[in-house]
C-alpha cells in the first residue's frame, strides 16, 4: 500500500460527522455509547461511507451482523417485496408464511439429528431471555448456569448471564436470581507451565464440584456457553472442553444452550461454530447476522423442549416480523449460493498468516486467535507479565478510523482487537484493512 493513499486519507475532513455529534451529544444519552465518532451515509458489501464522504473497510460489520455484506442486493429485495406487501400484521394474530419458512430452514440447517422448532424475537437479549424461559418450563428447573467472560445481552437476565461487571452490570443489581458462574477456558492466561489439557480438566473438575459445593444438579435446568467468546475476546475453547460441558448436562439432565449470536451464520467457517466441536445443543440462540441488519433473533431447538411452553407464553408484538423473516431467508440462500462458510476459512487462513506476522514484529500483540473468519489480537504492555494494553488498543482502534478501518476491541480487560469482516468482502480491501491495521499497530509502537 502506497504511503500517498494512507496520508490522503488522514487529512479527511470530518465537519458533518462533527457537527452531528454535537447534536447526538445533546440529544442522546451517554449508555448507548458510540466507538467511532463516524456518522455513515451508506454501506455496500464491506465498506462504508460517511457523511463526508469518507470511506471506511468494515472490519466490525455493525457487531457481527453483515456476514453477507452491507446492503446485499437479494436482500435489499426481499425487503423491498415484502414492504410493499405487507409490513406487520403480528403472528399471533394473522400469521404468514416467511415465519413458518424460515422456522423450517433454521430446523432443518442447525446441528442436531432430531426433531426441532423454531421461534423467533427481535434481538439478541430476547433469544436468550425466550431459551431460558422454555428450558426451564421443560425441566422444571430454575437453576442456569453461564461462564466468566461471557455475554450474553443487556435485559435483565441476559445481563445477569453475562459476565463483565463494567460497563455492562455496574449498577444495575439486584440481578436474577438462580444464575451462577462457572470458568472457562483462556489457554493464553493460564498459570505458567499448566498445559491447554490441564486447564480443560480442572475446569471440568470444578463444574462438577460445583454440584457439591453451589448448587444440586437437580436445580439446574440449563447451561449457556459461547461456543467461541465473542465480548470476551475471541477465546476458543478446546473440542475436549465443550464436549465435556455436553457430557457433564446429559449426566444431570441439564439442556445445554448454544449461544451463537455472534459466531453463527458461517462466521467461523461453518455454519455454526458449535459444529466444530461435534457437539449437538438442545438449543440454540441466533441473531446478528441471521437478517443481515434488520432485527432478527431465533431459539431452535429440540422439538419436545422447544413445546414445553403453553399457547401465549412466548411471543411478542414483533418478533419474527414479515421483513425481517424476508431478509433472513434471504440471508441463507446468500451463504449458499456465494459458498459463504469457505469464503469465511479463506478470509481466516489470510488473517491468521498477517496478524502472525504482526505478532513477530510487535511485542505490544501478546497472542492473536481465532477461528475461520473471527480473529482477534490480544494486546499485552509486556509479554512476560502480560499486563493488558487498554490505552494502546484504544488509540490503535483511533489510529485505524482515522486511516480507513473501522474495527472493535473485546475482551475482559478491553485488550483484544477483534475482527468481523462482511464475509463477501474482496480479497483487496481485506488486504487493505490489514495494512492500514498494521499502520496504526506501528504507529503507536513507535510514538
Ligand atoms: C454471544 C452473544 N449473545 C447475546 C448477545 C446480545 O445480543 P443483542 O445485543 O442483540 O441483545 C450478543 C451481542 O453481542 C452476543 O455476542
Amino acid at each position: 500500500m502506497k504511503t500517498t493513499q494512507v496520508k490522503q486519507k488522514e487529512s479527511r475532513t470530518m465537519d458533518r460527522s462533527r457537527s452531528l455529534h454535537k447534536r447526538r451529544l445533546e440529544a442522546v444519552p451517554r449508555g448507548p455509547y458510540n466507538t467511532t465518532p463516524i456518522y455513515a451515509a451508506s454501506a455496500k458489501g464491506a465498506v462504508i461511507t460517511d457523511v463526508d464522504g469518507n470511506r471506511y473497510i468494515d472490519f466490525a460489520g455493525g457487531i457481527g451482523v453483515q456476514n453477507v455484506g452491507h446492503c446485499h442486493p437479494k436482500v435489499v429485495e426481499a425487503v423491498a417485496r415484502q414492504a410493499r406487501q405487507s409490513v406487520h400484521t403480528c403472528f399471533h394474530v394473522a400469521p404468514y408464511e416467511s415465519y413458518v419458512a424460515l422456522a423450517e430452514r433454521l430446523n432443518e440447517i442447525t446441528p442436531g439429528n432430531f426433531p426441532k422448532k423454531t421461534m423467533f424475537a427481535n434481538s439478541g437479549a430476547e433469544a436468550v431471555e425466550n431459551a431460558v424461559k422454555i428450558a426451564r418450563k421443560y425441566t422444571g428447573r430454575p437453576g442456569v448456569i453461564s461462564f466468566e467472560r461471557g455475554f450474553h445481552g443487556r435485559t435483565l437476565l441476559a445481563m445477569s448471564l453475562t459476565s463483565k461487571v463494567k460497563p455492562y452490570k455496574h449498577g444495575f443489581g439486584p440481578f436474577a436470581p438462580s444464575v451462577y458462574k462457572l470458568p472457562y477456558p483462556y489457554y493464553y492466561r493460564a498459570p505458567e507451565g499448566m498445559s491447554p489439557e490441564n486447564v480443560d480438566e480442572m475446569i471440568l473438575q470444578a463444574v462438577n464440584d460445583f454440584f457439591i459445593k453451589d448448587a444440586a444438579s437437580d436445580e439446574i435446568g440449563a447451561m449457556i456457553v459461547e461456543p467461541v467468546q465473542g465480548e470476551g475476546g475471541f477465546v476458543v475453547p478446546s473440542k475436549n472442553f465443550i464436549q465435556g460441558l455436553k457430557k457433564i448436562c446429559e449426566q444431570h439432565g441439564i439442556l445445554l444452550i448454544a449461544d451463537e449470536i455472534q459466531t453463527g451464520f458461517a462466521r467461523t467457517g461453518n455454519l455454526f461454530a458449535i459444529q466444530h466441536f461435534d457437539v449437538e445443543p438442545d438449543l440454540i440462540t441466533m441473531s446478528k447476522s441471521i437478517a443481515a441488519g434488520l432485527p432478527l433473533s431465533a431459539i431452535t431447538g429440540r422439538a419436545e423442549v422447544m413445546d414445553a411452553p403453553e399457547p401465549g407464553q412466548l411471543g411478542g408484538t414483533f418478533g419474527g416480523s414479515p421483513i425481517s423473516c424476508a431478509a433472513g431467508l434471504a440471508v441463507l440462500d446468500i451463504i449458499e449460493e456465494e459458498n459463504l462458510v469457505e469464503r469465511a476459512r479463506q478470509i481466516g487462513r489470510t488473517m491468521e498468516e498477517r496478524l502472525q506476522q504482526m505478532k513477530e514484529k510487535f511485542d505490544l500483540i501478546g497472542v492473536v486467535r481465532g477461528l475461520g473468519a473471527m480473529w482477534a489480537m490480544e494486546l499485552v504492555k509486556d509479554r512476560k507479565t502480560k499486563e493488558p494494553a487498554k490505552e494502546e488498543t484504544v488509540r490503535i482502534l483511533e489510529q485505524c478510523w482515522k486511516r480507513g478501518l473501522i474495527t472493535i476491541s473485546a475482551g475482559m480487560y478491553g485488550n483484544v482487537i477483534r475482527f468481523l469482516p462482511p464475509l463477501v468482502i474482496r480479497d483487496e480491501e481485506l488486504e487493505e484493512g490489514l495494512h492500514i491495521l498494521e499502520e496504526a499497530v506501528s504507529s503507536i509502537t513507535q510514538s
